[in-house]
């Protein structure tokens, strides 16, 4: 039998083996089905939390779907998380299942002082109770803090429209395009967040863009700012127009001003394509569409079926088992993850993705976008088999109740699916021996966990990806469509993407939260950082400069942050105050893998609302109060949010063997240039961390040959002759 042959079927029985690992026994804790007490929330139960809220006649709901503003409404319906405390004595133990609850907002929008409200309401599957949830301690919720439905959205754009009809001849003078009848030749407005401004509370810039491709926006030179704090919309009012560099009072006055030839007007050229763009894959979510993608060039197959195993919301794959969520308002993140039958982490969650523009227009100085006010689970989009996730992926549907009147499906939300990492995971040579070792699993697997965020011009692809040996890494990949303003004056140090378009530089930030337990809750946190040292002794006079590594430990969560932008001592490190066989604290290492340089110092009144932007790494104590860092009210009046990062750090509380928690936030700047046209691509644009075994693993001389790495995942196969 030649090499290659016999290395694939021994291949094969490995394959096998390790197929049997994972069946032979699930981890303990997912035991009868208990993984369930974090799963999302299922349609029936949805369906039981409107039903009772809609009973009860005192909180006088409405339909979502009606186009008015003064009624009451839920906007959603997701998992209330149960504490940590109590998940953890249930599964760990024989204690009762902790009680299932609902989390749900209201608007209560028809009354003389409109608010919102956060209930508990419990206990599922039968609700019978709700309960108020009050935000942190000396914080509230502004109503003019609430995200936008979709009904202020469509009277939103239909007052705009309204309001600039004045405009109409303007527009096709200087666009050619218009807003109506418009065939083909379209102008829309889009806005930018935050929907406030200082001085007013419920504010929105809009921007006039005329449509050159399917999504391709070209700015006009027009941006007007409607005040819609009212719920009552003949309230609303346009309260500032800006046109080509200059600020008239009312689209009347500009409107006069053209007339009378006092305007000084920016004719836009077509230089665009015609829109040749293939028709869309997909005609609307969950439709048909041709299968197999296949194109030529290499694709991912899979013998024999996967290697992992789904029950549930819960993963079992080689020696990991977690659980996943995809949630309405925070999107994907994944729970109690454990490796070997050992805790590595309670929670690995995104809390936000921001992006902070600096333009030089009235809407573009302001753009600073919380995307978690969209609710980043709520914008997911279907996956598709070859395209975004490799054709032998799970695909698996969420169903979601966020601005709605009933559960939604969103079909395909969710991929998971192993792919080869294309690198040999340990040496194949051995030197000494003059012999070659083959593995049957050398090259090394990965299982990846992806959901998708699409935000106005941006769609962001979340990963969470599972290594053999005890890795994971998060990460965050960006593609969108280059948001451009209109080129001014003032504006010319920047970059010149199209006739009349400024390409800007802006930073996109993303927040996560690590609640790591290396090898269970207590633990601690330590760095250690290289540093150059003169040593004098040797056998020779000689002086010598080595590296040593020196140790940091940090006991208080103030000493425990580090400044956005600056390096990171090279080893950040969480372990448990048990130790190795050789005396090591087992740990996990955290590596931070982030491209943006530039610091968000607090400028700004409305940088609170995002202020877990001004460290790469915090490091907190577990707290159940402290579960996000923002809130989806942050984005919309981010003068005054009711939760703020920096207060979870003001008590400074000892973090020795302590339940911690890593804050981490990683970002990408962009500097437009023109392969940014029309959109960036998503191989550049990655961030994330990875978390790392650091002497976690016992290892003797006995077992060194099933070491750390890929025990489950290398059969060793009896060396050939080189
Ligand atoms: C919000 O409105 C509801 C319904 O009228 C009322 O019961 C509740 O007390 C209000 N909450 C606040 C904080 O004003
Ligand atoms: C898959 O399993 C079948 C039956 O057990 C076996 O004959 C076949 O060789 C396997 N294929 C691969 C690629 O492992
Ligand atoms: C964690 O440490 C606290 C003291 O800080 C102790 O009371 C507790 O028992 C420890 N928990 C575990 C699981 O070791
Ligand atoms: C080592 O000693 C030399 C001579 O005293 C000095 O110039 C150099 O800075 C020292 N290097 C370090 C890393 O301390
Ligand atoms: C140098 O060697 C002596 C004796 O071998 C030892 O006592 C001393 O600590 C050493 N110094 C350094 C800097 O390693
Ligand atoms: C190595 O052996 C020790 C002691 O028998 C055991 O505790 C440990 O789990 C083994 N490590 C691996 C990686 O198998």
């Amino acid at each position: 039998m030649g090499l290659a042959q016999r290395s694939w079927a021994l291949g094969c029985t490995a394959i096998m083996s390790v197929l049997q690992m994972a069946m032979a026994g699930n981890p303990n804790w997912m035991l009868n089905g208990k993984a369930q007490v974090l799963a999302d929330l299922s349609a029936q139960e949805i369906q039981a939390v409107h039903s009772f809220l809609m009973s009860r006649t005192e909180l006088d709901l409405q339909p979502s779907d009606t186009r008015a503003l003064d009624k009451n409404s839920v906007l959603l319906i997701e998992t209330l998380l149960p504490k940590k405390k109590d998940v953890l004595e249930f599964l760990n133990k024989e204690t009762k299942a902790p009680v299932r609850e609902a989390r749900v907002i209201v608007f209560f929008s028809a009354q003389e002082h409109p608010n919102v409200t956060e209930f508990a309401v419990g206990p599922l599957p039968q609700p019978i109770y709700m309960r108020e949830l009050s935000p942190r301690p000396a914080k509230h919720r502004s109503w003019a803090s609430r995200p936008m439905c979709k009904a202020e959205q469509s009277l939103l754009y239909h007052k705009v429209k309204e309001a600039t009809t004045p405009l109409r001849e303007l527009f096709l003078h200087t666009t050619g395009f218009s807003l109506e009848d418009c065939n083909g030749q379209c102008l829309t407005f889009t806005h930018v967040a935050p929907h406030s401004v200082e001085s007013r509370h419920r504010a929105t810039w809009f921007l006039l863009q005329r449509i050159v491709k399917e999504h391709l926006l070209q700015p006009t030179g027009l941006e007007i700012l409607v005040d819609h704090g009212s719920t009552d919309v003949r309230d609303w009012r346009v309260v500032q127009v800006w046109y080509n560099g200059k600020q008239y009072n009312s689209p009347e006055e500009l409107a006069q001003k053209y007339a009378d030839g006092e305007v000084d007007t920016m004719v836009l050229k077509d230089l665009l394509p015609k829109n040749t763009e293939l028709p869309p894959i997909f005609n609307k979510p969950g439709g048909k569409f041709p299968t197999p993608l296949r194109k030529s060039g290499p694709h991912v197959e899979q013998a024999n079926g996967s290697r992992y195993s789904l029950e549930g919301n819960t993963v079992i794959y080689k020696d990991w088992s977690f659980s996943f969520q995809l949630r309405p308002s925070s999107g994907l993140h994944i729970l109690n993850v454990h490796f070997r039958n050992e805790y590595i982490a309670y929670e690995i969650s995104v809390q936000d993705a921001v992006a902070v523009h600096r333009e030089k227009t009235p809407a573009g100085e302001l753009t600073k976008t919380m995307d978690l006010g969209w609710g980043l689970g709520s914008v997911t989009r279907e996956l598709a088999p070859g395209i975004n996730c490799p054709e032998t992926a799970t695909f698996l549907d969420v169903i979601h109740y966020y601005d709605t009147d009933g559960p939604v499906r969103y079909p395909r939300a969710l991929c998971i699916f192993e792919i080869p990492t294309g690198m040999p995971v340990r040496p194949t040579f051995n030197h000494f021996a003059g012999k070659i070792n083959f593995f049957s699993d050398v090259m090394g697997h990965k299982l990846v966990l992806r959901a998708t965020s699409a935000l106005y011009n941006f769609d962001y692809i979340w990963d969470f990806i599972f290594y053999s040996s005890g890795m994971i890494s998060a990460k965050v990949h960006a593609t969108g469509y280059v948001h451009t303003t209109i080129y001014t004056r003032e504006g010319l140090g920047e970059t010149h993407l199209l006739t009349h378009q400024l390409g800007h530089s802006h930073t996109h930030l993303v927040h996560y939260r690590v609640d790591l337990d290396v090898a269970g809750i207590n633990n601690s946190f330590h760095t250690l950082q290289t540093r150059q040292k003169n040593t004098t002794n040797s056998s020779s006079p000689r002086r010598l400069v080595q590296d040593i590594m020196e140790k940091t430990q940090y006991s208080q969560e103030r000493q425990a942050t580090f400044s956005f932008g600056h390096t990171l001592p090279s080893f950040l490190l969480f372990s448990s105050p048990k130790k190795d066989i050789w005396g090591y604290r087992r740990s996990y290492r955290l590596k931070i893998y982030s491209t943006s340089e530039q610091s968000l110092t607090p400028e700004t009144q409305e940088d609170l609302a995002f202020s877990w932007a001004r460290y790469s790494l915090a490091v907190s104590k577990y707290s159940d109060s402290e579960r996000y860092s923002t809130s989806i009210y942050n984005q919309n009046h981010p003068w005054d949010p009711p939760v703020v990062f920096e207060d979870f750090l003001q008590n400074n509380e000892n973090i020795d063997d302590q339940d911690l928690v890593a804050w981490v936030t990683v970002g990408f700047s962009h500097g437009p240039h023109s392969e940014a046209v029309p959109y960036m691509a998503s191989s550049r644009n990655f961030v994330g961390f990875l978390l790392l075994p650091f002497n976690f693993f016992y290892i003797t001389e006995k077992n060194l040959s099933t070491s750390a790495a890929d025990v489950a995942d290398t059969g060793f196969l009896e060396a050939g002759s080189a």
